[in-house]
């Protein structure tokens, strides 16, 4: 029997070393996913064209990748933390897994003073990588609905935790895809959705730049209470927002505690794509079927799968909320949105039907009938202009480009100059 157990193993190992793999099988969800990752997709068929085109001055539209340097109130603060840990005084090794106490405590006075807790405050490397978390937290069995478009994470960590089937034509099996377009106001028709376990909402909504209303997230809160639902609220472009009716988080909904957990990030408010800080406040009155709160769970997570933001990053984080920083940070996002109001203004001048703008750092742009990366294609052809592809968001988000208002503001003209040579009337 011993014998020949080990025998079966010399010939697969045999048969493994010919064939140049390993024994593993591979993990059956990373074989549903499409292609690759939105994002490096893009790059590469940017790089594509600049090989082909190498005289081409690219400029990029499309990752929404903050171009403007950091304020330097915040960067100085950073600088400061840095020297300091070459000092006895100054240096610091591992902190606490969920902030620094003051950092809590400056985000809590400063973005929920209806709450008001700092432990309910986890602070992180940011929302992407929290939202992987999150999704280990809740497990596979969990059920899922997203918005479409959205922002692709939600869904591609879903399909890797192996909460979902496999895709088809309309998006993948066992994802609900509320829709989200012009005709509904960029908000999904609830009264038609299935329940779910975990709802995931981004206001405003990455791609469309949407902002929903009051209203409508108490709506949202409210069927989530009558499903038992958790919302996963993705407040990461909240600050752009300008109309008072639209709240910048979920938790200025009564009761949104008892359903809601928000992530939020400094990446593009205070220009922290490479930096990389974030946070997810988890409320204590959340709570499981079985009573637990789902904080335990997510301290318990945070805990054991995460080691504390960079200290010297947090020092940059306290410095975007005080006033000088938070000055700054402000005046970055109103860059951004005048980059936003610019281009909103060009597709609207030819003509487009367009999108977003006015409460995000998104512009999104209608080309009815056509295939988005057929659009991105020609835009990238006739432009050297990289934009992304709207169905890249979800099966809804086709016949739609996105452009980011993320650049220097002589891109943003140039862009808008090459767009109205090529698709102005
Ligand atoms: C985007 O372009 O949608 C974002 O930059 C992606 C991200 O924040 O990860």
């Amino acid at each position: 029997m011993m014998r020949s157990s080990r025998t079966c193993v010399v010939v697969r190992s045999v048969a493994a070393v010919e064939r140049g793999t390993v024994n593993v099988q591979r993990n059956e969800n990373f074989a549903k996913l499409r292609a690759g990752y939105l994002f490096p997709e893009i790059a590469r068929r940017r790089r594509a064209h600049q090989d082909a085109n190498p005289d081409a001055k690219v400029i990029s539209l499309g990752i929404g990748d903050t171009t403007e340097p950091l304020p330097q109130y915040i960067a100085d603060a950073m600088a400061k933390a840095a020297a300091g840990m070459a000092n006895r005084e100054g240096y610091s090794g591992y902190g606490a897994e969920q902030g620094q106490g003051s950092l809590r405590e400056a985000l809590a006075n400063t973005f929920y003073p209806n709450l008001r807790v700092p432990d309910e405050i986890f602070v992180s490397d940011g929302s992407k990588c929290d939202i992987a978390r999150i999704q280990m937290m809740f497990g596979a069995k969990a059920t899922v609905a997203v918005q479409d478009p959205s922002y692709p994470v939600y869904v591609d960590t879903s399909v890797m935790m192996g909460m979902t089937g496999e895709y088809n034509n309309a998006g993948f099996d066992n994802i609900v895809y509320m829709e989200c377009k012009p005709e509904n106001n960029f908000f999904p028709d609830l009264s038609k959705m299935p329940r779910t376990d975990i709802i995931f909402f981004c206001s405003p909504n990455n791609p469309t730049g949407a902002a929903a209303t009051r209203a409508q997230l108490t709506e949202l809160v409210n069927f989530a209470k009558k499903n038992g639902s958790i919302l996963v609220f993705d407040a990461a472009y909240a600050l752009y927002i300008t109309n008072p009716d639209c709240p910048r988080s979920i938790f200025e909904i009564p009761g949104a505690e008892e359903v809601a957990i928000e992530t939020c990030s400094f990446s593009k408010y205070a220009g922290f794509t490479g930096v990389r800080l974030g946070w997810t406040v988890v409320p204590k009155a959340l709570k499981y079927a079985d009573g637990t709160p789902v904080w335990n769970d997510w301290n318990r997570m945070m805990t054991t799968c995460f080691n504390g933001a960079s200290n010297i990053v947090q020092a940059g984080g306290l410095a975007c909320l005080q006033p000088e920083g938070y000055k700054e940070m402000i005046s970055l996002i109103e860059f951004y949105k005048e980059n936003a109001t610019i281009l909103l203004a060009a597709f609207k001048e030819m003509g487009f039907k367009v999108y977003g703008g006015n409460d995000a750092p998104y512009v999104w742009v209608g080309f009815p009938g056509k295939a988005s990366w057929d659009v991105f294609a020609e835009i990238l052809q006739k432009c050297d202009i990289v934009t992304t592809p709207g169905s890249g968001f979800g099966p809804a988000g086709e016949g739609f480009v996105r452009a980011s208002a993320f650049g220097s503001r002589e891109n943003i003209l140039e862009a808008v100059r090459r767009f109205k040579v090529a698709f102005g009337k």
